[in-house]
């Protein structure tokens, strides 16, 4: 037993639910000195965690001592409500989830000792564990992995612990709690602690401190060694957490990086970078290089709200001028001019998908990656994880809470560094383009080299110079409809009409381009989005050759026909939506395909068991059943032509 006051096991298991910004803002200013320790606890309610976290904040006296007195004795789980903007100020990496709104259940507590500060996020154990850890984890310079010593090494111990490792949490802690209800036994320690040395192998985790403890009794929590542990010759886990080397301080030691947050231009003399510095150290005359762009310039001055510095490293937040006008903007990654990180478009990457729907092959999201905001497509996993077993599963897409290895290209180069060696530059988030959401979250494992290797090849006829030569503004007239729903009738009556207009159009229909250029593609979602993507790269062409491009094609989903409309210039793409209501489609039956599918024996038919997302904002909206398809078509020339 050490010697402080054990309180009880209510008392211990207080929660601190009512931080709020201010009290964030007056803590780190009384503690300003003190180096910050993120850490994460892993473990579920019945492992200790509670007791754990209370008799941490317990016997450091942590620093609300006002709050003390209002800490409620109840053990109940902490509210979620709130923490979103409670701890909006310090959680600086978690920054985009919350701009996202991602709905969370990570509560986070602050303590501190005489040497250092603390903050620890709580993620619970229970199913949303995998998105609850990533988010917790994003930032933590260490883990601690409970284990009841009465159970030793489960198989949720092998989980928190693969997914510490993969998120790149460097200090791992086996906390061994529960040693007074196995009579504090050297032994069933000794035996946990081989248990888990050979699956930690396993997973490639180097290195772990394993420390006996009773978060019940208080035994080398803050003070060593305990007397009931007198075979324990280790630190406490106050010991460690308040000496084991921070993230940012193993960070200076590496190149200098700060991506650019924002540009600060109060008035023309002043230009400034503000961003966080990533890693390394820098000072005013060390040379520095933009990237992606590659220009150099030399720092001026390194500017802070406290005035000018003559060093910043890594951790701090600064905003850097430069000797030369050169281009930089957010975005862009200030970086030592001898060794900077490279740019890619083609990457490699761990996923962990964190929405309730499904991962969409091919389909564009947009990517957070440190400043830079991108699109990104993903291909279907290469394998999943069973981060129960570590297994490699086959898999077409990643479901809510797995994890899998993903090729992925984005739409412009970005600058990266792996993960492992970067989280800033390294750590990405997937958002949905129309719900917003946070839906994944991911870890460049390495960049694809390809990418570089093909280059952008520059053609002397200009698609200018093409259109003028047809004397026309080229366009895609996309029409989109079920099947059946006179898509193909109406657009071959438009071509019709504008070849006796003189106009050199090409029309792509569904059914033809799928005996050719995409014969290999079904109607699963993936394959219909691969077909979309492909559709709109050759329209995409034939709009740089001067042609009026017409497409017949049911496009069921929003994302593809927004991702082509984004694809063209601005007004180049006209949408027309053939709003033929699904019942008279199934009635006319024009190729029988309705009776098929309402059969059973074709399946992922549109309308039927494949849903048909219809526009919102078409730029036209016809239909065969008030219109004939040549009126339709008419109404739809009308339309297009003061358009010229
Ligand atoms: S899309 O959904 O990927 O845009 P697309 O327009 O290329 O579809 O092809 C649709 C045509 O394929 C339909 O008009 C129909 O003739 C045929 N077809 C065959 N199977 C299906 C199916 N499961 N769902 C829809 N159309 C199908």
């Amino acid at each position: 037993m050490n010697d402080q006051t054990t309180p009880t096991a209510a008392e211990s298991s207080f929660q601190v639910d009512s931080l709020i910004a201010e009290d964030i803002d007056a803590y780190l200013d009384q503690h300003q000195h003190k180096s910050l320790l993120r850490f994460i606890t892993c473990g579920s309610v019945d492992d200790g965690k509670s007791t754990l976290i209370g008799r941490l904040l317990y016997d450091s006296k942590m620093i609300f001592e006002d709050q003390l007195a209002a800490l409620e004795t109840d053990s109940k789980k902490v509210g979620t409500q709130g923490e979103e903007i409670d701890f909006a100020l310090l959680v600086d990496g978690l920054a985009a989830e919350r701009e996202q709104g991602i709905t969370i259940d990570v509560a986070y507590r602050f303590f501190t000792t005489e040497k250092r500060k603390f903050i620890v996020a709580d993620t619970p154990g229970h199913e949303q564990y995998t998105r609850n850890m990533v988010t917790g984890a994003s930032t933590a310079d260490l883990a601690v992995i409970l284990v009841d010593a009465r159970k030793g090494v489960l198989v949720q111990t092998r989980r928190h612990s693969y997914l510490t490792h993969l998120l790149g949490i460097k200090h791992l802690v086996l906390a061994v709690n529960k040693m007074d209800l196995v009579d504090y036994d050297e032994g069933t320690f000794d035996q946990i602690v081989a248990d888990y040395a050979a699956f930690a192998k396993e997973v490639g985790i180097e290195d772990f401190t394993a420390i006996p403890i009773s978060g019940f009794k208080g035994d080398n929590i803050t003070a060593a060694p305990s007397g009931n542990t007198p075979w324990y010759q280790g630190p406490s886990l106050i010991d460690h957490l308040e000496t084991v080397e921070l993230a940012n301080e193993a960070a200076q030691e590496r190149s200098f990086r700060m991506p650019v947050q924002w540009v600060n231009r109060p008035n023309l003399d002043f230009r400034g970078f503000a961003g966080l510095i990533s890693s390394g150290t820098i000072h005013p005359g060390d040379s520095v290089r933009i990237v992606p762009a590659g220009k150099t310039s030399t720092v001026k001055s390194i500017e802070t709200f406290d005035g000018q510095l003559d060093e910043a490293v890594a951790g701090q937040s600064v905003t850097i001028t430069l000797n030369d006008e050169v281009d930089c903007s957010r975005g862009d990654v200030i970086a030592a001019a001898d060794d900077p990180p490279e740019a890619s478009d083609q990457f490699s990457a761990t996923i962990v998908w964190m929405d309730e729907t499904a991962m969409k092959p091919g389909r564009g999201y947009w990517m957070k990656i440190g400043s830079q905001m991108v699109t990104a497509t993903v291909q279907p996993p290469k394998h999943e994880v069973d981060v129960n077993t570590f297994d490699h599963l086959a898999a077409k897409t990643l479901e809510l809470n797995s994890i899998g290895v993903c090729e992925f290209a984005t739409d412009k180069p970005i600058v990266f560094e792996p993960y492992d060696s970067s989280r800033q530059l390294g750590g990405f988030i997937l958002i949905d383009k129309f719900t917003n959401a946070t839906v994944g979250a991911g870890m460049i494992d390495f960049s694809l080299r390809r990418a570089q290797n093909v280059h952008w090849q520059p053609t002397s006829t200009s698609r200018e110079e093409h259109a003028l030569m047809k004397n026309q503004t080229p366009r895609v007239l996309w029409f989109t409809g079920l099947s059946g729903s006179g898509k193909s009738t109406i657009a071959n009556e438009v071509e019709k009409q504008l070849a006796l207009m003189n106009r050199h159009t090409f029309l792509l229909d569904g059914d033809n381009v799928r005996h050719g250029l995409n014969k290999d593609l079904g109607f699963t979602e993936t394959d219909r989005i691969e077909n979309i993507r492909r559709i709109g790269e050759v329209a995409k062409l034939m709009t740089d050759a001067g042609l009026i491009v017409l497409t017949a094609f049911i496009s069921p989903f929003r994302a593809e026909r927004r991702m082509v409309r984004e694809m063209m210039g601005e007004g180049e793409f006209i949408e027309i939506f053939v709003d033929t209501p699904l019942e008279i489609a199934e009635k006319r039956d024009v190729k029988g395909l309705y009776k098929k599918a309402r059969s059973g024996e074709l399946k992922n038919f549109t309308g039927i068991d494949s849903p048909y997302e219809a526009p919102e904002n078409a730029e036209i909206h016809v239909n065969t059943v008030d219109m004939t398809p040549v009126e339709a078509a008419e109404y739809i020339i009308k339309q297009i032509m003061p358009l010229k």
